[in-house]
């Protein structure tokens, strides 16, 4: 067996997710941002999209409350795991491989993203299983070049949900995202060596 057909098997719902194995698995971060989504009225939107799907429990969360799903990835293995779970089960996703918003054409109301936020020397597209993670200098690259297009991707009175670090100079990041929208904290763990935040954006 080839190292790349190596599957993880994780339980989300009612489902059974056969996860290949350059997928990142279901972490403190994506239960965070499960946390404060699960908080939010999100009934009341018409379209999402998630960014970075990964595992694909957060789109799978979405899609029960939002009727329109769209979710992306830049990594081709998780694009195949997912695309085969949604017509599988036949569900309301739709699931497209982008880096970040290049193959995105529409605007939405709810944006979400658990982006890589982890500092690393450089950021390398092609390491499927670095590219999770890595967030190039202060960890804070892919949150920045995603902050620069949200605006156009984002409906008038959209929401975005973003996960970032303390790693990642938040103060910098909360001041950059004032310029254009208003921001607030809507939820924090504190973990051994850093704290996750999830904002909240609002246009
Ligand atoms: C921290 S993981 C989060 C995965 C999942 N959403 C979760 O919360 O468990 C980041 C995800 O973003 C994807 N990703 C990284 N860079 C990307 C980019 N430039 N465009 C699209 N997706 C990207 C990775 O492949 C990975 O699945």
């Amino acid at each position: 067996m080839q190292e790349t057909t190596l599957k993880t098997i994780y339980r989300y719902d009612d489902y059974s997710l056969n996860l290949p194995k350059t997928c990142y698995l279901p972490s403190d971060d994506t239960f965070l941002l499960l946390d404060a989504l699960k908080k939010e009225a999100l009934n009341n939107y018409k379209n999402t999209l998630e960014l970075g799907f990964g595992s694909g429990i957060i789109s799978l969360y979405l899609s029960k409350k939002i009727n329109m799903v769209d979710c992306c990835d830049i990594n081709e293995d998780v694009i195949d795991y997912f695309k085969n779970l949604v017509d599988k089960e036949n569900l309301n996703i739709n699931v497209i491989k982008s880096n970040l918003f290049t193959n995105i054409n529409k605007k939405y109301d709810v944006i979400v993203f658990n982006p890589p936020y982890v500092p690393s020397e450089k950021i390398n597209l092609k390491d499927k299983e670095a590219i999770a993670t890595d967030g190039g200098k202060e960890g804070s690259e892919i949150i920045d070049q995603f902050l620069k297009n949200l605006n156009k991707f984002l409906e008038k009175e959209g929401v975005c949900y973003l996960l970032i670090s303390s790693l990642n100079n938040p103060e910098r990041i909360i001041k950059n995202i004032k310029k254009e929208f208003s921001v607030k904290i809507i939820n924090k763990k504190k973990l051994f060596f850093e704290e996750l935040l999830i904002l909240k954006i609002l246009k």
